[in-house]
């Protein structure tokens, strides 16, 4: 028989969670925490125990590893719910061009952008990108991600497509088909390339991915071949998500209502009816600030959202070309600099209201009794020095299913 794991965190200056049970956080609850000074967490076969202040801890019989949390924070492991973590290569060189003032869409309608990584991605084979990956969650880890989610839509043709699926499920990841991001060079019309994803792909990427997207979009998908795409994802059993409002307003919230998808994610061309419609429906709207900032582009309307009652999520992104950012505290500082939401509100976006769109928001997302035993510690004074520290050493120290998952 082997013996439980358990793990106690002790003495540490603060932990922070948000309040309750409920999901996603909209209003002023998106900003409601609990905050414990001198506190603990008793980690057992995964889950969480117990936790509270360290007055209230009572002895801990039994075999049980210690550490010690003294100068330290404990936040919930962050949840990134929309990375792009399945691809190989990289774009520097086009980061060159766009620094010299080549635009993303130029270098997109010239066949690099994503079309780049596309070739770059087939190129490597699947053990180049299992490999990919498992570099990528290295770095999304070390950031605090302690939950990520990512898609493929760098293959774009079957082997590759299922492939991406297959390594970012190897690495842990929560898989997402989007077989729908751009239209390969192969085909010149994106209608024949869809009758060739839906018909060839999609029955086995069903088996593999939890949520399908597309990118509606110029130069990518109209809203027509959108609907066509998801509702057939839909019927195989995905759960849907859309790239909407990047760099045009397409329709996209529109059609994730009609459609009941999960999230519309990016929304840096959404106006006060997107804003309001989404905040009247259950889906959720994922900000990728860190892209936003890379691009050049105006901010998603975030205040306006959260204080209309939508619920809202915060993701990196974390891509090749517009977003080369896996680091969840940089998204949160620019929530709190750029987007104007608080901390405890930002937090909130990336740990309850990205556990959400995940439907994980039972298991994760908070510091409670029951939930996964996912945890970051800071080594810092405050917790708000999650956002508060631009691009610096947090100290982090991230606990995955109760134990300490970087040495
Ligand atoms: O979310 N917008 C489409 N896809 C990604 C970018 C992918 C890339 O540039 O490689 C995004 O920004
Ligand atoms: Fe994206």
């Amino acid at each position: 028989m082997t013996l439980p794991s358990r793990l106690l965190v002790r003495d540490l200056a603060q932990l922070v969670t948000h309040r309750g049970a409920a999901a996603p956080l909209r209003g002023p609850a998106l900003g409601d925490v609990e905050l414990i000074q001198d506190a603990f967490v008793l980690c057992e076969d995964g889950r969480i125990a117990a936790v509270g202040s360290m007055r209230d801890l009572l002895r801990v019989g039994g075999e049980v590893e210690e550490l010690d949390g003294s100068g330290r924070c404990a936040i919930p492991g962050l949840l990134d719910c929309h990375t792009h973590a399945a691809f190989a290569g990289d774009r520097v060189a086009e980061f060159s061009l766009r620094a010299a003032g080549a635009s993303y869409e130029e270098l997109h309608a010239a066949g690099g952008g994503i079309l780049a990584t596309v070739r770059a991605t087939r190129a490597a084979g699947e053990a180049g990108l299992a490999e990919a990956l498992r570099r990528h969650r290295g770095w999304m880890l070390r950031a605090g991600t302690t939950t990520f989610e990512a898609k493929s839509g760098y293959g774009l043709d079957r082997d590759t497509e299922l492939a991406s699926l297959r390594a970012v499920r190897d690495a842990g990841g929560i898989p997402t088909w989007l077989g729908a991001h751009v239209v390969p060079p192969e085909f010149d019309d994106a209608d024949a390339y869809l009758d060739f994803a839906l018909a060839d792909v999609l029955p086995e990427a069903a088996k593999l991915a939890e949520a399908a997207d597309v990118f509606l979009e110029r130069g990518a998908f109209v809203a027509e071949q959108a609907r066509r795409y998801l509702v057939a994802c839909r019927d195989a059993g995905l759960t849907l998500r859309l790239h909407g409002d990047q760099f045009t307003d397409a329709g996209a919230i529109p059609l994730a209502i009609e459609l009941g998808a999960r999230s519309v994610d990016h929304l840096e061309e959404t106006g006060d009816a997107g804003v309001r419609a989404l905040a009247e429906s259950d889906v959720s709207g994922v900000l990728l600030p860190a892209g936003a900032l890379c691009l050049g582009r105006p901010m998603p309307p975030a205040r306006a959202l959260v204080d209309a009652g939508a619920a809202v999520a915060l993701a990196t992104d974390f891509n090749p070309g517009s977003a080369f950012c896996e680091s969840l505290p940089l998204v949160c500082a620019l929530a709190c600099t750029q987007l104007k939401l608080s901390p405890e509100e930002a937090l909130g976006a990336c740990t309850v209201n990205a556990a959400h769109v995940l439907a994980r928001a039972g298991r994760k997302g908070r510091i409670a009794t029951g939930y996964d035993a996912d945890l970051v510690l800071l080594d810092v004074p405050d917790w708000r020095y999650l956002a508060y520290h631009l691009g610096g050493e947090l100290g982090i120290q991230p606990i995955v299913a109760g134990r300490r998952a970087l040495p």
